[in-house]
């Protein structure tokens, strides 16, 4: 026991072995129970640190804006070759940008309307364990619209009314005259998920309103956890690059942090709801396979999606929003720099990327429109050295 005598206690050689035991006992019940809580704080680093009162700051209003002339954000959210980094692609993004709207608002509205008439639950659906949390989410955007878009919505005591239609929404009436994901999807311009954490830790698709998805549908993927949803639709590289960052994102995810992330597709064909060139909405497949190649450029439209992230403080649910910019491939090739790194993007997909987003059904005609109208820019005395001074990602 010399190194109990080292300590320079007083011990009596009769208690020096006994005491030796209890030593040893209570440094391993020292060491297990550090360890044990360092390896929690590992797992859920901010699931408490939340209080289920958080209030989301009130927005300020959005300057000058009107639904006749605030135009879309100009998102351009690809980036120049050669090599193609497939990534979450996530910022931080203040609150006050959690939903942006502009003068596309009255054709979003109206498709929505007509969707939810045509389409009804194939497109909007709350689970009911999700009940809380799409009146959750109803109640933020209650809050967050009249406050940031004035002009649009008004606050009321039963809930909020959009001033351009004329709808008024009563959202504190039992029953709700309709499903809470459809109201919240009428207010905005974006589609709308709710993701929970089931009792396994993962997070599972349990409310939606996916309205203008045009590329997938809601009733194949509610239910399902973040992974299934990714590799159902074989997204690229989502097992070696995206799911075990995305898994602790949900995790780790705050209630007083937002992130956005955009991604950009092409289609060939004009229909912002359903992209009809992979086939009909109702084939129980659907593929790029079907879709006609080398259609004329006219027929390139360019979308971008703009999807953020919250989580809400009192059922700590998920919200993932999905807000959709659309335009001819015709109309953003006028703006400079944007045909020359769009076929640059292009060009830097590889296989894999190239199958889930089409490629091959539309490179052809693309690429030579887009060089042409890059060498046009060119022409005229773009200089290239000057981009970063004009555009930066995502625009
Ligand atoms: C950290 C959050 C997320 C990341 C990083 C992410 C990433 C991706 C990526 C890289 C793709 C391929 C297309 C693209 O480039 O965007 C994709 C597709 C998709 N994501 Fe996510 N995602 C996230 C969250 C979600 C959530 C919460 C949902 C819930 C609805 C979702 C639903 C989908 C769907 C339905 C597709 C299309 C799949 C298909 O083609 O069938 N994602 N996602």
């Amino acid at each position: 026991m010399a190194w109990l005598r080292s300590l320079d206690l007083d011990v009596p050689p009769a208690l020096s072995a006994p005491l030796a035991v209890v030593v040893v006992l209570a440094v391993v019940h020292f060491i297990r129970s550090g360890l044990s809580k360092h390896h929690k704080k590992i797992q859920t680093p901010s699931r408490s640190s939340t209080p289920a009162d958080y209030k989301f700051p009130r927005p300020g209003p959005y300057k000058d804006w009107s639904i006749e002339t605030t135009k879309p954000l100009p998102y351009r959210a690809f980036r120049y070759g050669p090599k193609y980094a497939v990534t979450m692609g996530l910022r931080s993004i203040q609150a006050e940008d959690w939903i942006e709207l502009d003068n596309h608002y009255p054709k979003y509205h109206a498709d929505k309307a007509a969707r939810l008439l045509e389409r009804k639950d194939k497109c909007v659906q709350t689970s009911p364990e999700a009940y809380p949390a799409a009146i959750e989410l109803l109640d933020e955007l209650a809050e967050y619209l009249p406050a940031r878009y004035p002009s649009l919505f008004k606050r009321t005591a039963v809930g909020i009314d959009n001033i351009w239609s004329g709808e008024s929404f009563n959202i504190t009436e039992r029953p709700l005259k309709e499903d809470p994901m459809a109201i919240a999807a009428r207010l905005v311009q974006d589609d709308l998920a709710i993701m929970m954490e089931g009792p396994d830790g993962r997070y599972y698709l349990k409310a939606g309103a996916i309205l203008l998805a045009g590329f997938w549908r809601l009733s194949d993927k509610l239910g399902m956890p973040l992974e299934e949803i990714h590799t159902s639709g074989d997204v690229p590289h989502y097992n070696e690059k995206l799911h075990r960052g995305m898994a602790s994102f949900f995790t780790r995810l705050r209630c007083e942090q937002m992130y956005a992330r955009n991604n950009y597709f092409i289609q060939v064909d004009d229909a912002l709801a359903w992209s009809w060139s992979i086939g009909d909405e109702d084939s129980p497949d659907v593929s790029w396979s079907t879709a006609e190649k080398d259609r004329a450029i006219k027929h390139h439209y360019f979308r971008s999606e703009r999807q953020s992230l919250r989580r809400l403080p009192k059922t700590r649910a998920v919200v993932f929003t999905i807000r959709t910019y659309f335009h001819p491939v015709t109309d953003i090739v006028a703006e400079d720099y944007v045909p020359g790194r769009l076929a640059s993007a292009i060009r830097s997909w590889d296989d894999k990327v190239s199958i889930y987003k089409g490629r091959e059904k539309y490179e052809g005609v693309l690429l030579e429109y887009l060089d042409a109208e890059h060498q046009k820019q060119l022409d005229r005395g773009l200089e290239m050295e000057k981009e970063d001074e004009v555009r930066k990602y995502p625009w």
